[in-house]
């Protein structure tokens, strides 16, 4: 697998396997076995839901049925990724202790039902989830079949604020603190009279006060990963050598994922696009494309995509079907960028309960002889072809940061402009110019990660930045280092209060400019960018820059609002040398027509190159992992890309392609360099 652990199948294929729902239909569970080797499926997760199944009442265990299912699956040829059942929990536990269920801020304790709802700190919750952790662990630690320990089930950061939570709060406060006068103070609780005098009057539901809501977002995440690392000491204690994941989902789910991923051993997520959402998929593409290089990035290794839908989902306003070749094209994209799995929710659709019209690779139908199994197990076929690139890494010189805690004081703040915000999306914009380029690029979740390796760092609305981040941007561009920054950058510290005396904080004479002001471009308004000649629209928010050492790439047009001293000719994209390195400047949003003229002149400029020499067609996407390339059509219709005097093996089909390269419309093409 991935981490060396285990040594075990090259890339994964498989599938969520509910095997409790189907102990009343045994030809069914005879079937899948034989379904299974036909789609070439080698890995299962099973036991995500089973808790009740599995303990009946408070220590009433039933492990025969999960038993005889380890045992049929390990004759089958399928390895184990066992789940540990605390995503949703038993009715028996709710109701002995109600302490389980989270409670709202005003004092509501949740009813019990659901999933993924249990109060984090509750001792009781915490010593049930190790007590059938334990039993799991012993009994199969040491089954051959047991490949990976699957952790919970897409634990969140949704806030619970029982007398439990509220205690741990003030503690985890104590801490960071010391005291309620450095607390006071890191709060500004000078503003609207809300100084705290005694612990006990901290109680985190007051938006106005933007210090204790980041703390109260930090202290939940926290307490989740804490919840966490309670749950996996007895797989720690029993089963050393298997490794552990959890899986992870789109990062806005109120966690910091690049402080969780430090605990797994292995990093996985659930991908699910909504593609045919829109007429074309290449946004779409962009995202899942980004998402899967922040998860690359967590650990920067491999990681698994350990659930996406073979079919349609049903949870969307209108959820479509794939049309054919998305599938094979989809989970390849994630082998492209780092993924060493396609796994999928699920196995079999259930016949009952809100998901029972979610796709899955056998449908209420019951047969292989469909589409969605067909590509499937075209799929499976073409995994095993690939299990060369398992070890293989991908190599960027660039990176997007993408700051978890920054984007939530991003939107816990009240800006003159606050519908257009969209932290993720900007981010994702930045990457899109290097996704588009076919240049490798991770996606960093906080700038506590080592910057060293890249040549070029990206801060889009790096809104948060802490004093010794800076310090430490400070160094790397001056040995050196690229970075690009825009607007929204570097506005407070890491206590969620303003820098004085100019933003980017800390970093003015980097950037050889202070931001004067920021305005909003209304909806109406059109404002406009040229560089290189060229004319581009400035959209959402406009700086107005103050100059001391910065050079001028690219103007505004028109003057912005409210300033006399920003008339037309005002700057809009600067860079400034500081020490050996160079520190750009972006004082407005713009589309991606600037973004990939901007960054493809910087990328040149400074070394970062595409991974093919080929101009790439819109709607393509080029990744290269460890000199495989995947070359992948997310358009409607097919494409010829002239690479002339250039020879490639294609993998799949065996054959030696030169000149040019042919892909049908969501076609994908894996190559190697030939000559
Ligand atoms: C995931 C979840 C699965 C299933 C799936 C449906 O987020 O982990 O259990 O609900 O969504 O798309």
């Amino acid at each position: 697998m991935t981490d060396g652990k285990s040594g075990e199948p090259g890339l994964l294929h498989g599938a969520d396997y509910n095997y409790e729902q189907w102990l009343d239909f045994p030809e069914v569970l005879d079937q899948d076995l034989e379904y299974m080797r036909e789609a070439g499926i080698n890995a299962v997760s099973i036991g995500i839901f089973s808790w009740a199944m599995l303990e009946s009442d408070e220590g009433v265990y039933h492990f025969d049925w999960l038993d005889e299912c380890f045992e049929r699956l390990h004759k089958n040829g399928q390895k184990v990724i066992l789940a540990t059942p605390s995503g949703a929990k038993p009715a028996w536990l709710s109701e002995q202790y109600p302490e389980v269920c989270q409670m709202t801020a005003d004092g509501r304790r949740q009813p019990h039902g659901g999933r993924h709802n249990h109060c984090r700190t509750s001792k009781k919750y915490r010593e049930a989830c190790v007590r059938i952790n334990t039993r799991l662990a012993e009994r199969y630690g040491s089954h051959p079949a047991l490949l990976l320990w699957h952790v919970s089930n897409e634990y969140n950061g949704v806030p619970c604020y029982c007398p439990h939570c509220i205690a741990a709060f003030h503690e985890w406060l104590k801490k960071r603190y010391g005291s309620l006068e450095a607390l006071n103070a890191a709060w500004y609780t000078s503003f609207w009279s809300h100084c705290f005098t005694a612990w006990e009057q901290i109680f985190p539901n007051d938006a106005s006060i933007h210090g204790m809501i980041l703390d109260w977002q930090r202290f939940t995440s926290g307490q989740t990963i804490d919840f966490f690392l309670e749950e996996t000491a007895p797989l720690r204690r029993v089963t050393p050598d298997i490794p552990i994941t959890t899986n992870f989902q789109r990062p806005d789910v109120g966690l910091d994922y690049h402080e969780f991923a430090r605990q797994v051993d292995i990093v996985s997520w659930d991908n699910y696009p909504r593609w045919h959402r829109e007429a074309s998929d290449v946004d779409e593409a962009l995202q899942a494309a980004f998402f899967h290089d922040l998860h690359r990035s967590y650990k920067g290794k491999p990681f698994l995509m350990i659930e996406s839908s073979p079919g349609a989902t049903n949870w969307q306003e209108n959820s479509k079907a794939k049309k054919s070749g998305m599938h094979i094209l989809s989970s390849l994209q994630a082998i492209a960028h780092g993924s060493n799995s396609v796994q999928y929710f699920q196995w079999r659709q259930s016949r009952g309960g809100i998901e029972k019209f979610h796709g899955a690779v056998i449908s209420h139908l019951g047969t292989a002889d469909t589409g969605i199994f067909r590509e499937v197990a075209a799929l499976g076929s073409i995994l095993q072809k690939l299990n060369g690139v398992v070890a293989a890494p991908v190599d960027a010189k660039a990176a997007v940061i993408y700051d978890f805690q920054s984007g939530w004081a991003l939107d816990n703040a009240q800006l003159p402009g606050n519908v257009e915000k969209n932290y993720q999306k900007e981010c994702m914009a930045h990457y899109g110019a290097f996704w588009r380029a076919g240049i490798p690029c991770d996606v960093i979740g906080s700038l506590d990660a080592a910057f060293e390796k890249y040549a070029l760092i990206v801060l889009p609305m790096l809104y948060m930045l802490r004093e010794e981040t800076a310090a430490r941007l400070r160094r790397y561009i001056d040995t050196g280092g690229v970075v690009a920054a825009t607007y929204l950058t570097g506005i407070v510290n890491g206590n969620d209060l303003c820098y004085l005396g100019g933003t980017p904080g800390n970093l003015t004479d980097v950037f050889g400019l202070a931001v004067e002001s920021t305005d909003v471009i209304a909806a109406y308004e059109k404002r406009h960018i040229v560089m290189d000649g060229k004319t581009f629209q400035a959209l959402a928010y406009a700086d107005a820059l103050r100059l001391s050492g910065a050079s001028v790439l690219a103007e505004f047009t028109e003057s912005l609002t409210g300033f006399e001293n920003t008339p037309a000719n005002s700057p809009a994209i600067t860079a400034h040398q500081y020490g050996a390195g160079t520190a750009y400047y972006l004082a407005a949003r713009t589309g991606p027509d600037l973004l990939d003229a901007f960054y493809g002149g910087v990328c040149g400029k400074h070394g970062v190159k595409p991974c093919v020499p080929w101009e790439i067609p819109p709607g393509v996407s080029v990744q290269d992992r460890g000199g495989t390339l995947f070359v992948l059509n997310f358009t409607e219709y097919p494409v010829e890309i002239a690479c002339k005097g250039l020879k490639y093996r294609d993998i799949l089909n065996d054959a030696i392609i030169c000149d040019r390269i042919m892909l049908l419309s969501l076609g994908v093409i894996i190559i190697r360099r030939y000559n």
